[in-house]
């Protein structure tokens, strides 16, 4: 029998997971470290916590589902995106990693687009515009604010290329992730050299990029001795999570999209084509699937707004266990009606990417009133969120792109009282998967492949991936959404200024 693993490298833990060549779920075990916010809008981790995780949650699922060591055949990996792993010519650390929720580089973004000449011909360059988080911005703050460490910098790495680093000993990333950095050909699937030569940044700071399934190479004697496992053992190339949690959801036809909630809130779609949308809004990214592309749009807080309310606010007051906190207060947030009578939340905690690419952008609630109270404002909080998300829908169908069926996956799948509202401020039918693993599923999956045990991603996905239900909009509450979503858009243009005038007080 061929086992593979599928690790996913996230912001507040990692999950991995060990499938048979059917597709099936033996195992699986997380295990969580923490983000360090040195100063409002910085986000950093140390690549040692994702390394220990990583040891520990394969030694984990490897021994819960008792399967021999040499049947474990390949690994995918997936982790959080565009976070940056500094390394000096001896593969130490430099310095924490800085993560793609990190807004520190708004003057390395305008550097960028200024040396590409216009905002317009970056977008040709690389499909997307300069964004506070993407990787490019971050490497050039280091030239900027840390010479003494810039000086020492021998390779930069995305998170799931460092574990792979230490998996295999050698750089290599895959153009699902690559794309998400800004110096990716988005196009053509390689560095844009063009890019790096107007950076003046060196080619040889970056891995070598290949396909998502392709088999990058074989676990050392030291990491396989450390994970349990044979030097036989093959790494893919995985995918960043949006693109591997995509997968995991089968969005790998035209026509299909997901939605996923989890500290971030992605939209994504597959594209048959590089569709690019001129105004940037919008990220045009290499898919996982061989010579496909995809579209997404990205809000920073989304679940993390919902955590931010249960846990720093509500739990506060309560004192409740978070677990039953969230309970509590979605059932709270279910009592309350659509629309939460009309009061509305931005979640804009730390800034916001799609679509206002804006880093000073801040929460708010607004038409508050003496008839609401915690449910309201807890329900108002989870329709911001998914506000957030029709922004991108909006955009994804004005450019044209079909979308035949939208798949909910992540915090938003789980809760009917969330799956519902997707429905009714989507004004879509929504499905929901029979098992959702999400990016981890998808990698492994993705190892599946690259080992030979299915022809392609696309024909992994159809024999493993089955929808399970579907919910309907309800024609009342969609139209309350109707209403209040144009009001809901005008507020960040309506607050923007005293956003940012706050934003430089924090
Ligand atoms: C995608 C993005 C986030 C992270 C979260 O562009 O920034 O979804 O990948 O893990």
């Amino acid at each position: 029998m061929s086992y593979y693993l599928g690790i996913d490298v996230g912001t507040s833990g990692t999950k991995t997971l060990l499938i048979d060549e059917a597709g099936k779920v033996l195992a699986e075990s997380d295990a969580n470290y923490p983000m360090e916010q040195p100063r409002p809008g910085w986000t950093q981790q140390d690549p040692e916590d994702w390394w220990k995780a990583v040891v520990k949650t394969v030694k984990t699922v490897v021994r819960k589902a008792g399967v021999d060591k040499t049947e474990v055949k390949a690994i995918g990996l997936s982790g959080q995106m565009h976070g940056s792993v500094f390394l000096d010519k001896d593969d130490q650390v430099i310095r924490p990693a800085i993560l793609w929720n990190d807004q520190r580089t708004a003057e390395q973004c305008d550097a960028i687009t200024s040396a590409a000449g216009s905002r317009e011909k970056l977008i040709g360059m690389v499909a997307n515009p300069a964004l506070t988080g993407f990787q490019a911005p971050k490497i050039l703050w280091m030239r900027d604010n840390e010479k003494r460490n810039f000086g020492r910098l021998a390779k930069v790495l995305l998170p799931k290329d460092e574990i792979r680093r230490r998996l295999i000993g050698d750089y290599v990333t895959e153009v699902s992730d690559a794309s998400g950095t800004l110096l990716l050909d988005v196009k053509k699937r390689d560095w844009s050299t063009k890019l790096l030569g107007k950076l003046d940044l060196d080619a040889d700071l970056l891995p070598r990029v290949v396909e998502s399934e392709e088999v990058t190479g074989t676990l050392t004697t030291e990491a396989a001795k450390k994970l349990g496992l044979t030097t036989d053992c093959k790494v893919v190339g995985g995918a960043g999570d949006c693109a591997a949690g995509a997968i995991g959801n089968g969005i790998v036809k035209k026509g299909l999209l997901s939605t996923s909630i989890g500290t971030s809130g992605v939209m994504f779609v597959h594209s048959d084509e590089p569709s690019i949308d001129s105004a940037g809004r919008l990220h045009t990214f290499c898919h996982a699937v061989r010579g496909k592309w995809h579209m997404m749009g990205v809000n920073l807080t989304s679940g993390g707004s919902l955590q931010w309310w249960v846990e720093n606010v509500l739990q506060g007051l309560t004192g409740i266990a978070a677990a039953k906190s969230y309970e509590a207060a979605t059932r709270e947030a279910a009592a309350a009606p659509a629309g939460s009578g009309s009061l509305l939340f931005l979640p804009y905690l730390n800034g916001e990417r799609t679509p206002h690419a804006d880093p000073q952008a801040r929460g708010a609630f607004v038409g508050m009133n003496l008839t609401h109270d915690r449910g309201a404002m807890t329900r108002s909080v989870m329709e911001g969120i998914t506000f957030a998300l029709r922004d991108s829908l909006d955009i994804i169908e004005s450019l044209g792109v079909p979308v035949r069926q939208i798949r909910a996956s992540g915090g938003g799948s789980k809760n009917a009282l969330w799956r519902q509202m997707q429905a009714d401020v989507f004004g879509k039918k929504i499905t929901t998967l029979a098992v959702e693993q999400g990016a981890a599923y998808g990698v492994a999956l993705l190892a599946a492949v690259g080992d030979g045990a299915y022809r392609s991603i696309t024909s992994a996905c159809a024999a493993t991936i089955e929808v399970a239900a579907e919910t309907k909009p309800d024609a009342k509450a969609k139209a309350t959404y109707n209403k209040l979503f144009p009001v809901y858009r005008d507020l960040y243009g309506n607050l923007k200024e005293s956003m940012h005038t706050l934003a430089e007080m924090q």
